[in-house]
């Protein structure tokens, strides 16, 4: 029997939201946010090269009860974390430790501008919000993501009212602008060095597709993705293998794409195509530089290629992209592990069409694509050869293609 993460209740959840606020605070909230986390489907570590990459949001959201102030204080409580307070001006790189760090800095991110000028009003005013997270934390399924965003929808939808003026939210320009300071909440307040592809994925992504995101200008294109309709299922395997941005291995990948581009003369390897590969390696050095570059080079083909696929709705062909996407990961990009690794073979091993790590690696989770009705089968026989070999148990969920962040109430 495997462990299974249980189907998100929307209600039940914003109601847990709700009521924790009313015991933090007193009084209600102002309205109820959800922000969903997610899957990538293929295109891993190219978002910060300026590559293009494939997810999709999940059913599980990060859910925000949140009530606007007058004045500047925040307070902000969660079921993962101690409760923070302090106030707008506090907030500021290095001054915010943990969970919070997503939540506050958020307003610290649109009063600096990085959702554009409109943004900058949004982040004067203070807040309180309660937070329950459905998105499982640690897993490679950007609950961080999903946060800044419930907490950015939040955040805009009050302020733009209060303000007399539509929310950023209501467009998808606007949605363009959110994610990208939720980017810098993460990269400069929680201190994650992380693409934009989880923000985007959170605030853009549209329920039976997904995110066809071109990182190089965060251009979207819905893609449709209906799994079911394929009688396929996308079965995520949790490792339950501690996954977190801030330890150096993803900080240090980021680097030596940017020592290679350097080398290369380029201002990203999106640049580099794949004709023009077999020369970016010859003039490499250093051996690792080599496999990070093969790696994002022959990703962003096998993006376009699942493109392709999916225009042409034959999902099933998307299995070997996923596979080779897994093989590259591990042996160029070098952010997968014993448990990924295994989860993909096993998954294989017991009929699925193809599976990859997702997400930023180290840990986290994998994705395989199943035949519908083998999605229990196979999640059984993975969470035996992890007994097997003696790893910890893994939890599994269905990637379902789901909408992006909202107001719930
Ligand atoms: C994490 C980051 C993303 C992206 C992926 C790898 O999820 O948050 O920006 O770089 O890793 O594709």
């Amino acid at each position: 029997m495997s462990h299974w993460y249980p189907s998100p209740d929307q209600e039940a959840t914003a109601a847990q939201a709700v009521a924790a606020f009313r015991a933090a605070y007193g009084g209600d909230p102002d309205g109820v946010w959800a922000a969903p986390g997610r899957v990538n489907l293929i295109g891993e570590h190219v978002d910060y090269n300026g590559g293009p990459c494939l997810p999709m949001a999940l059913p599980q959201n990060t859910v925000v009860a949140l009530r606007r102030r007058e004045d500047d204080l925040v307070r902000v409580t969660s079921t993962v974390g101690a409760a923070w307070q302090g106030h707008v001006a506090d907030i500021s790189p290095g001054r915010v430790s943990g969970w919070a760090g997503y939540a506050v800095g958020v307003p610290w991110a649109l009063r600096t501008g990085a959702a554009g000028p409109e943004g900058k009003a949004l982040g004067e005013n203070g807040f309180e919000a309660s937070v329950v997270s459905q998105v499982p934390v640690g897993a490679g399924l950007s609950s961080s993501a999903a946060l800044e965003c419930a907490v950015a929808v939040a955040v805009d939808d009050l302020a733009s009212a209060a303000l007399g003026r539509s929310s950023l939210g209501a467009t998808d320009e606007g949605r363009a602008r959110l994610a990208a300071a939720c980017v810098r909440a993460e990269n400069e307040i929680a201190g994650a060095p992380t693409g934009g592809m989880d923000q985007s994925a959170s605030l853009r992504a549209r329920a039976g597709h997904a995110l066809a995101l071109d990182c190089r200008d965060f251009s979207v294109q819905q893609v449709p993705f209906d799994a079911a309709g394929a009688r396929l299922a996308v079965l995520v395997i949790d490792t339950r293998v501690h996954h977190a941005l801030v330890d150096g291995g993803y900080g240090s990948r980021r680097k030596a794409c940017d020592q290679a581009c350097e080398v290369l003369g380029v201002r990203t390897l999106g640049e580099i195509g794949l004709d023009a590969l077999d020369g970016a390696l010859a003039h490499l050095t250093r051996p690792d530089h080599r496999r990070r570059v093969r790696h994002v080079v022959t990703e962003i083909d096998r993006v376009h290629a699942a493109v392709e696929v999916l225009a042409r709705s034959e999902l099933a062909a998307l299995g070997p992209l996923l596979d080779a996407s897994h093989a590259s990961l591990r042996e160029d990009y070098e952010v997968s592990c014993a448990e990924l690794d295994l989860a993909c073979e096993a998954a294989r091993g017991s009929g699925a069409l193809g599976a990859r790590m997702t997400g930023g690696g180290f840990g986290g989770s994998a994705i395989a694509l199943v035949d519908a009705d083998r999605a229990e089968s196979v999640a059984d026989q993975v969470s035996a050869a992890f007994t097997r070999r003696g790893f910890g148990a893994p939890a599994f969920l269905l990637a379902v293609a789901s909408d992006a962040a909202r107001r719930l109430a």
